[in-house]
C-alpha cells in the first residue's frame, strides 16, 4: 500500500519505494504541502512539519489566526487573492468578473490502478497492480466549483503523477489558469537544470542556482519547442551524475507549456509545471469538466544516473504504447540526407538493395513522395503519390521493399498545407488564419486547423488509404513550423484562448485513431528535428528524431542533454555523410556509428555512394548493433563522471544490463592532444564480485577493478588525415561476464 491517510488528522503519507510526499488539509480547508524527498517512516501526524512562526509583513487568515499567514504556508494547488502573493497553480474568473476562489476540502477516494485519461495522453496502469490513485475533492461553495486533485503514486519507480480537474455546476466559469503540478519546497539550495538550445542544437543542459525572482522555461509555440524542453530538474548543488539529491519533472503535453520556479522572499521554492497560462483560457459550462494534462514528479537521493533509470523504467512500464514498450526497434536507411526530395523509384531502389546488402532492416521514404512535392512550395496535404516519381504507385514501391525481407516507412507532415496543393484550392478555410490579417508563411507552409473535426476526419481517412495500401510498417510524423494568427473560425470570441490547447488536442485524437486502428505501425514524431521531443507525443509514438544534427560531436552534446530525461530508445540517432551536412565536419564513420549505438540506430546517407571500405564498416556495425540492440536500446545508460572526464574533451558514456552480465562502453575523444597523459576509463553500475573479459580478450577483471582501478583506453592515432581525423575518435570497450 502506497497512500496512508491519517482521517482523524487528514494527514496523506504518498510512500513509494524510495520517497515519501506528505501533506495534510489545513485551517481553511486546503491542502498544504509538508514534505518531499527521501522515505521516512508513517506517523500519525508530523506537527513540527507545519510549525508556523508568525511574520508581521503577511496577511492572516483571520484575526485570532495570527500565524496562518498563507505567504507563508507551502501549499498544495495554491489560489490567488488571499494574501499569497507567489504566482499560483489555477486562477478562475466567475460570471461577475471576480477570481477570489476559496475551494474547501470534501473528501478523498483511494483506487487501484490509474486509468488512462480521455482526449490526452497519460500515464496508464491497465492491470490494476502497480499503481494507486488518490483523488482529492474539494468544493467552492459559493460558486458551485468542484476542484479535484488526482496523485498516482507508481511505487517501484518512485514516480507520482499529479493533475487537476475543475467542474461548475451552476453558471459557467473561465478557468484562466490551471497547473498541473505544484510542489513548494522549505529552502532554495537548489540548482535549476534545464535543456534548452534550439533547431539542430537541441536539449543542451544548462544548470544554474535558484536565486530570488522566478526562473522558467516555457513555449507559446503551441509545440514543445526546439528552444526549451519540458523536462527539468532541482538538484542540490553538490549532485552529479553519481550521488547527491534531485528532483526531476516532466510534462505530458506537447503543446504551449510553462515550468516556473519561484524563491520568495523567505527562501522557499514554488514549482509550478502546466498548460502555459499565457495565450490560453477555457470556458467551463454549467455541467462541464476541464482536465489538465498530466505532470510527473519524482526524487532520489543517488544522483542524475539514478534519476534518468527510474524515469526510463517507468516510461516503459506506465506511458509508451505497450505494443512497443521494450520491444527491439528496426535499424532504418532513410533517405533525407542522401536524395532530399530529388529521386524516383529508379534512383531509391539502388538505394534499397544496398542497404539490405548491408543487413538493414527498414527503409523509410522521407518528404517528397507525394502530390507534385520537388521543393518546399508545394502538396502539403496532397497525401496521394506522385505518379511521376513512382510509375508503379507508392504500394508498387513498398512492395518491392518488403519482397526483399525489409519493412517500409513513409514521412508525412499530417498538420500542414501547401497554398500550391489540391487541399487549399477544395478547403483554403481549413488553413489557420486571422480574419483582415496577413498570413506569416515557414518554410512556404501554413498550418492546418487541426481544431476541426472534418480536418482531423480528412487525414484519418487519406493516411489510412496510404497504410493499408502500401502495408505500412513505419511513419515518420513531421511538423515543421509553429502556428502564427491563431484563431479558430469556428470558435466563439470567448473560447479564442482555447485554440491552443484544441489544436493539441486536435493532434492527439489523429493519432489515437492511427495507433488504434493500426496497432502494428511504428510512429517516430519529429519536429524539424527534436522540436516536439516530449512525453505527449511519446504516449503515442515511442520514439523521436533526436536533432536534424546528424555531426557526431554535436550529437554527443545533444544526446547527452537528452539522455537526462528519456530513455534511448526514445531517440532516432542515424549515422550520415561527411562533411555533415549541418557543421561541414569531418568525422570518421566509426565515430559516427558510436554515437548513434546509443539509440535507434539509422543510416541517412546514400549508401550506393560509399567507398567499399565503408560499405564494409557498416555491415560490421549493424551487425555489432544487432547483436547488442537490446543493451543499447534498453539498458540502463551512465554518464560517467570519472576523474579524467572531468573535461569537455572526453565523454563516456556506458550501456549495463538488467543482470550486469554485459555492458559496453563507448569513449568519446572530441579532440587529440600531443603528448597527453594516460587516460583510463572507469566503468560503473557493474556487479564487483562478477569476472568480465573486455572486448574478448584473455584478462579478467573483477567489476570492482573495472570500477575503481579503471581500464586503460589507448588513444587513437594512426588514421588517415585527408578523410579519417584523429580527432572526434571513439573507443568501444564490451565488458562481458567470463
Ligand atoms: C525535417 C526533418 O527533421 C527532417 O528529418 C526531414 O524529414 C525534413 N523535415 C523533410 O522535410
Amino acid at each position: 500500500m502506497s497512500i496512508h491517510v491519517n482521517e482523524e488528522n487528514k494527514l496523506f503519507h504518498l510512500q513509494t519505494a524510495h520517497t515519501s510526499y506528505i501533506f495534510k488539509i489545513l485551517e481553511n480547508d486546503e491542502a498544504g504541502q509538508l514534505y518531499y524527498g527521501p522515505r521516512i517512516p508513517v506517523k500519525d501526524d508530523y506537527k513540527n512539519l507545519a510549525t508556523r512562526e508568525e511574520h508581521d509583513c503577511t496577511n492572516t487568515l483571520t484575526v485570532d489566526q495570527p500565524d496562518f499567514q498563507l505567504e507563508l504556508i507551502k501549499r498544495e494547488y495554491a489560489s490567488f487573492g488571499k494574501g499569497d502573493y507567489r504566482y499560483p497553480a489555477y486562477q478562475l474568473t466567475f460570471h461577475n468578473g471576480s477570481r477570489t476562489t476559496e475551494f474547501r476540502y470534501m473528501g478523498y477516494s483511494i483506487t487501484k490502478g490509474k486509468k488512462r485519461l480521455k482526449d490526452l495522453p497519460s500515464t496508464f496502469d491497465d492491470a490494476g497492480d502497480d499503481a494507486e490513485t488518490l483523488d482529492l475533492a474539494f468544493k467552492d461553495e459559493y460558486d458551485h466549483v468542484m476542484m479535484l486533485l488526482h496523485y498516482t503514486i507508481f511505487e517501484k519507480e518512485d514516480v507520482i503523477v499529479r493533475s487537476a480537474t475543475f467542474s461548475s455546476f451552476c453558471t459557467d466559469i473561465m478557468v484562466n489558469r490551471a497547473m498541473s503540478l505544484e510542489l513548494d519546497l522549505p529552502d532554495a539550495n537548489y540548482d535549476m537544470v534545464q535543456f534548452s538550445g534550439s533547431w539542430s542544437r537541441e536539449r543542451h543542459m544548462i544548470r544554474t542556482p535558484l536565486r530570488s525572482g522566478i526562473q522558467s522555461i516555457s513555449s507559446l509555440r503551441t509545440a514543445s519547442s526546439h528552444q526549451h524542453n519540458p523536462f527539468f530538474m532541482l538538484a542540490r548543488p553538490n549532485t552529479d551524475n553519481n550521488q547527491g539529491g534531485v528532483f526531476g519533472f516532466n510534462f505530458i503535453y506537447s503543446g504551449n507549456f510553462l515550468d516556473s520556479v519561484e524563491v520568495d522572499q523567505f527562501d522557499t521554492t514554488r514549482v509550478l509545471v502546466g498548460i502555459n497560462p499565457d495565450e490560453f483560457a477555457w470556458k467551463v459550462d454549467d455541467g462541464e469538466t476541464f482536465q489538465t494534462p498530466e505532470a510527473i514528479m519524482t526524487y532520489t537521493d543517488k544522483g542524475f544516473n539514478q534519476l534518468s533509470h527510474q524515469l526510463a523504467d517507468f516510461y516503459q512500464k506506465h506511458l509508451i504504447n505497450p505494443h512497443f514498450a521494450g520491444k527491439e526497434r528496426p535499424i532504418l536507411i532513410n533517405n533525407w540526407e542522401a536524395t532530399f526530395m530529388d529521386f524516383n523509384e529508379a534512383k531509391l531502389m539502388p538505394i534499397v538493395d544496398k542497404a539490405h546488402e548491408l543487413g538493414i532492416e527498414m527503409f523509410v521514404l522521407d518528404d517528397g513522395w507525394f502530390g507534385h512535392r520537388d521543393d518546399d512550395h508545394t502538396s502539403l496535404g496532397d497525401w496521394f503519390v506522385d505518379e511521376k516519381k513512382f510509375e508503379n504507385g507508392i504500394d508498387g514501391f513498398a512492395k518491392k521493399v518488403h519482397d526483399k525481407g525489409m519493412k517500409f516507412g513513409l514521412w508525412f507532415e499530417p498538420e500542414m498545407i501547401s497554398i500550391e496543393s489540391k487541399l487549399y484550392e477544395e478547403h483554403p478555410d481549413w488553413m489557420i488564419s486571422t480574419p483582415d490579417r496577413l498570413i506569416t508563411p515557414a518554410r512556404n507552409q501554413y498550418v492546418l486547423d487541426m481544431t476541426r473535426q472534418e480536418v482531423v476526419d480528412y487525414l484519418f481517412d487519406h493516411m489510412s488509404a496510404i497504410i493499408k495500401k502500401t502495408k505500412l510498417d513505419y511513419i515518420k510524423w513531421d511538423m515543421n513550423r509553429n502556428i502564427t494568427e491563431m484563431f479558430g473560425s469556428q470558435l466563439k470570441h470567448d473560447r479564442q484562448l482555447e485554440f491552443g490547447h484544441r489544436y493539441i488536442l486536435g493532434v492527439y485524437q489523429l493519432y489515437a485513431r492511427l495507433t488504434e486502428a493500426f496497432p502494428e505501425v511504428l510512429f517516430e514524431s519529429c519536429a524539424s528535428g527534436g522540436g516536439r521531443f516530449d512525453l505527449g507525443m511519446m504516449y503515442y509514438a515511442p520514439q523521436a528524431w533526436c536533432s536534424d544534427d546528424t555531426d557526431a560531436v554535436e550529437r554527443i552534446y545533444i544526446q547527452d542533454g537528452t539522455s537526462y530525461g528519456y530513455q534511448q530508445s526514445m531517440w532516432g540517432a542515424h549515422v550520415s555523410a561527411v562533411p555533415n551536412d549541418q557543421v561541414g565536419r569531418l568525422t570518421p564513420i566509426a565515430t559516427r556509428a558510436a554515437v548513434a549505438y546509443f539509440g535507434d540506430l539509422g543510416y541517412e546517407l546514400d549508401v550506393t555512394k560509399l567507398p567499399q571500405e565503408e560499405l564494409d564498416q557498416i555491415k560490421e556495425q549493424v551487425a555489432f548493433y544487432k547483436k547488442h540492440r537490446r543493451l543499447f536500446q534498453f539498458g540502463k545508460f551512465y554518464r560517467i563522471d570519472s576523474p579524467d572526464t572531468a573535461t569537455d574533451n572526453v565523454y563516456d558514456w556506458e550501456v549495463v544490463n538488467d543482470d550486469k552480465s554485459e555492458a559496453i562502453l563507448a569513449r568519446f575523444q572530441i579532440l587529440n592532444g600531443p603528448n597527453p597523459a594516460y587516460i583510463r576509463t572507469y566503468f560503473t553500475g557493474l556487479d564487483p564480485e562478477k569476472m568480465y573479459t573486455i572486448n574478448g580478450g584473455d584478462e579478467k577483471f573483477s567489476g570492482a577493478e573495472l570500477m575503481n582501478v579503471g581500464y586503460f583506453v589507448p588513444r587513437i592515432m594512426e588514421r588517415k588525415p585527408e578523410k579519417d581525423p584523429s580527432d572526434f575518435s571513439a573507443r568501444i570497450l564490451v565488458a562481458k561476464e567470463a
